[in-house]
């Protein structure tokens, strides 16, 4: 039994040992430099394994202390991986625009088996990069995706009449984020799948698929770990298959361009119904997990600002005043391109929405050895030489730490402000909320149209007070676009 004690008690002290060592010797001692130019210094952590996992739910504060200790280039361990992150506007560009030693490809294409379900061995084959990508990213921009709009803006307003009528005179209390996401989820659902897909029974399968994602991102995870996440992707997939088996002819030639290409391109390889699955469940996601989200953000940030919410609804009204016919219907039914010049105010909402709350952490892996200039080392170990990569080392570019830093964007870069987006004022400034290089999101004409539109919509028709504001963004979810709200009541 002393033994036993003994035994516990000594594990405190190695941690403290462990995380001494770290501290002062590994980034700098363990690996020796090779010709003089040193490995980004490694951060120091508590926990086998873990790592810094639990540190970086501290978000921006979290970076902000790695940076000032270590300098702008640091290697993370986090759940079993070491990964490289570099964090400041210039390393960010360098990354993005050496997309030759920085591969996305590779890493995008395992996505699509570890994460969405497909077969691994397709999802590794050539089709993949010479035709379902090129397919999808064709199929997204502003050229293909007008009609696609158009329905999107059908369904936002039928929903929306649906929920005035619901709300009624009296109004109701209601938890806000739950409203919107319903509203913004069913109408983007119905617009890319048709009103045939079952997007509101599919929706609580989506949301425990949306969860399961972190784990199922997770390849150093042991197998049992990783199991429920693999279930909650089953689920969903034995859900979308059911849709698709049954769809009439008519409802698949009414799928999104992007959709559509990747069925007929899987049917051309002859690939089976459940990798058809996987990439249905690759679009509602990509679809469902971000865009939505920065339009509640908008939206609640707008209630937290009176000011700016009186200055965006007088905008909505005197651009409607001006509209033939004079309606709201007219205004969400305007081509994409128009909307930011239209609605100057409503597009800095929505610009400040994304930087505030947008938090992407971009992978690209190593092709071969290289070294980062010492030109974009501000300070920290390396300023000197340069800091070495290894060919196969994971690299994340940390878009966030740019757009929430005050040497960027000034004093205030901790507080939401649409003003700064207003007459150029953000030119210049670093501002990745799509990403960037080859994997710069696909979808960013559509959300904008989606986004835009909508914050018009609720803010024209509804009236909201917040009776208790407990929303904040999720820390446990990290590094995957928008921030996910959690928390919040409000009555319209
Ligand atoms: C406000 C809404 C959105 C935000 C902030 C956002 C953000 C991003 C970011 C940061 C990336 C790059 C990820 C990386 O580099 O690792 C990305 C990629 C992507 N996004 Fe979005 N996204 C949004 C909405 C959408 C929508 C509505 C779609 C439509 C289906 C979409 C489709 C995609 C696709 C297909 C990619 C992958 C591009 C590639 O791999 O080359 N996104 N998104």
């Amino acid at each position: 039994m002393i033994n036993l004690v003994l035994a516990l008690g000594l594990i405190p002290v190695l941690l403290v040992l462990r995380r001494f060592y770290h501290s002062h010797f590994a980034p700098t001692f363990l690996e020796k430099p090779e010709g003089g130019v040193p490995r980004p210094p490694l951060v120091a952590d508590w926990v086998p394994f873990v790592g810094n996992a639990l540190s970086m739910t501290r978000g921006d504060a979290f970076w902000a202390g790695v940076i000032r200790r270590y300098g702008p280039v640091v290697r993370v361990r986090a759940m079993g991986e070491v990964r490289t992150f570099v964090t400041t506007p210039g390393l960010i560009s360098y990354v993005y625009k050496n997309s030759r030693n920085f591969d996305f490809l590779h890493f995008r294409r395992s996505m699509s088996s570890q994460i969405f379900g497909q077969n691994a061995n397709h999802a590794q084959s050539d089709a993949m990069d010479a035709i379902i990508f090129p397919g999808h990213h064709k199929n997204m921009q502003p050229g293909s995706i007008a009609d696609l709009i158009r329905k999107y803006a059908d369904h936002l307003e039928g929903g929306l009449k649906q929920a005035v009528e619901a709300v009624g005179d009296e109004g109701k209390v209601v938890d806000l984020g739950d409203h919107m996401f319903d509203i913004l989820y069913e109408s983007s659902a119905k617009a890319f799948f048709t009103p045939s897909f079952p997007a509101a029974a599919f929706k609580p399968s989506f949301m425990a698929f949306d969860a399961a994602f972190p784990l199922l991102n997770l390849a150093a995870l042991p197998a049992i770990a990783r199991r429920p996440a693999e279930k909650a992707r089953d689920e969903a997939l034995r859900i979308i298959e059911e849709w698709w088996v049954d769809i009439s002819d008519e409802d698949r030639q009414q799928l999104a361009p992007s959709m559509l290409g990747m069925v007929e391109a899987s049917e051309a390889e002859g690939w089976p119904l459940r990798d058809i699955a996987a990439f249905f469940l690759s679009e509602i996601w990509a679809l469902e997990a971000n865009a939505p989200y920065a339009g509640i953000w908008a939206v609640v940030e707008l209630l937290r600002n009176p000011s700016a919410l009186t200055r965006l609804r007088t905008e909505i009204t005197d651009v409607i005043a001006t509209l033939s016919p004079p309606t709201l219907s007219t205004l969400l039914h305007k081509p994409q391109p128009e909307l930011p010049g239209l609605l100057p105010y409503t597009n800095a909402v929505f610009q400040e929405t994304l930087r505030y709350h947008v938090d992407t952490l971009s992978l690209r892996v190593v092709q071969s050895d290289c070294v980062i200039p010492p030109n974009l080392l501000s300070g920290g170990i390396g300023a000197e030489t340069g800091l070495r990569l290894h060919k196969g080392e994971q690299v994340i570019c940390a878009t966030r730490v740019p757009m929430v830093n005050e040497e960027e964007w000034g004093a205030d870069a901790g507080k939401w402000n649409p003003e700064r987006f207003m007459k150029g004022g953000a030119a210049g400034r670093s501002m990745n909320p799509f990403g960037g290089g080859v994997s710069m999101c696909e979808g960013r004409h559509f959300a904008s149209a989606e986004i835009l539109t909508f914050i018009a919509a609720f803010t024209h028709l509804f009236d909201a007070d917040i009776l208790s504001d407990t929303m904040k963004a999720n820390p446990q979810r990290i590094g995957l676009g928008v921030q996910q709200p959690m928390g919040g009541v409000t009555r319209i």
